[in-house]
């Protein structure tokens, strides 16, 4: 049964489901006000969501990390969220578990008293780059915008606080690119606005070890290459060896691995997508079926 009455997908907020158009968060909510929150993305295919625990498990450090402690439990998390697939009734979904700190009780904004805020969506399937770039893959440029550097922001809980990433953004489309990806401040490539990155070089794989989200798609990729004998590591990549790499891809739970077509003015290998990146892309879409890594929705 695929059909439903809900075509922009399903939210939960307030204790209640409703149409994910109707959802609403106040506006004195220091989620909204100081972007204090975390969240997590998973997705749904073929109706199964995949690696959801691992999912789960990163959503509960960083509620840990935030130390929010008035929020629902990791079953009732896991329940809401399928819940919301369930009722959107969506075999192909892109599913939000978010965490606000909740409205101050007083003029002081005291952090500790807050009730913090629970919601979760489930919406139609989408990538972070179109469906129609997937063979040829995107333009990404070197940003001049640094990274908020992990001591201030702690990329590893997953944040909305991206107004490093916005600004990069604005700086790629003047520049005529799809997507940016941000240096750190000694100059090591970071991530982008909802992805990590991979480099391959003669044989090996590097996506970067610190400084960024610790990405579900990055782990399921190295555990890939581990499996089909590709070398694979992380470690620490300069802006040169994303120019001269042989392939370079993207990595989301919003579209899996991406191929990248063009880094500044260097166009990649041939200029669209490579074998390795095609190999683990086959690769990465098969495990989804499998239990291990999947969890079937009962609709
Ligand atoms: C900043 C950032 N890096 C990397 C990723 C990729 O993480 P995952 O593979 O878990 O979707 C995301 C996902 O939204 C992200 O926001």
């Amino acid at each position: 049964m695929t059909s439903s009455s809900y075509p922009n997908g399903v939210g939960y907020i307030d204790g209640d489901y409703c149409a994910k158009e109707d959802m609403r968060l106040p506006v004195a909510d220091l989620g909204f006000l100081l972007s204090d929150m975390t969240y997590d993305a998973l997705h749904v295919r073929n109706g199964r969501v995949f690696r959801l625990e691992d999912h789960l498990d990163r959503w509960e450090r960083s509620i840990a990390a935030r130390r929010y402690t008035t929020l629902p439990d990791r079953d009732d998390v896991r329940k809401i969220l399928v819940e919301c697939v369930r009722r959107a009734q969506l075999r192909d979904a892109m599913v939000y578990i978010i965490a606000t700190r909740g409205e101050a009780i007083d003029g002081l904004k005291d952090l500790r008293h807050c009730q913090n805020g629970f919601m979760a969506w489930a919406v139609p399937y989408y990538g972070v780059i179109p469906d129609d770039r997937m063979d040829d893959g995107v333009d990404i440029m070197i940003s001049s915008v640094q990274r908020i550097p992990p001591e201030s922001v702690d990329p590893t809980v997953k944040n909305f606080g991206r107004l490093d990433f916005s600004k990069a953004l604005m700086e790629a489309y003047d520049k005529g690119c799809d997507h940016a990806v941000l240096l750190d401040q000694d100059g090591y490539v970071t991530e982008g606005r909802g992805w990590n990155i991979f480099a391959l070089h003669g044989g090996t794989l590097v996506s970067p070890e610190g400084g960024v989200l610790e990405g579900v798609t990055r782990r399921t990729v190295i555990e890939l290459c581990r499996h089909g004998n590709i070398k694979a590591e992380l470690g620490k990549l300069r802006a040169a060896d994303l120019r001269n790499a042989d392939e370079v891809f993207m990595t989301s739970t919003a579209g899996g691995i991406m191929p990248v077509r063009k880094v500044d003015d260097s166009v990649i290998g041939t200029g669209s997508r490579g074998p390795v990146t095609t190999r683990l892309s086959d690769m990465y879409w098969a495990l989804h079926d499998d239990p291990d890594h999947s969890t079937p929705v009962d609709y």
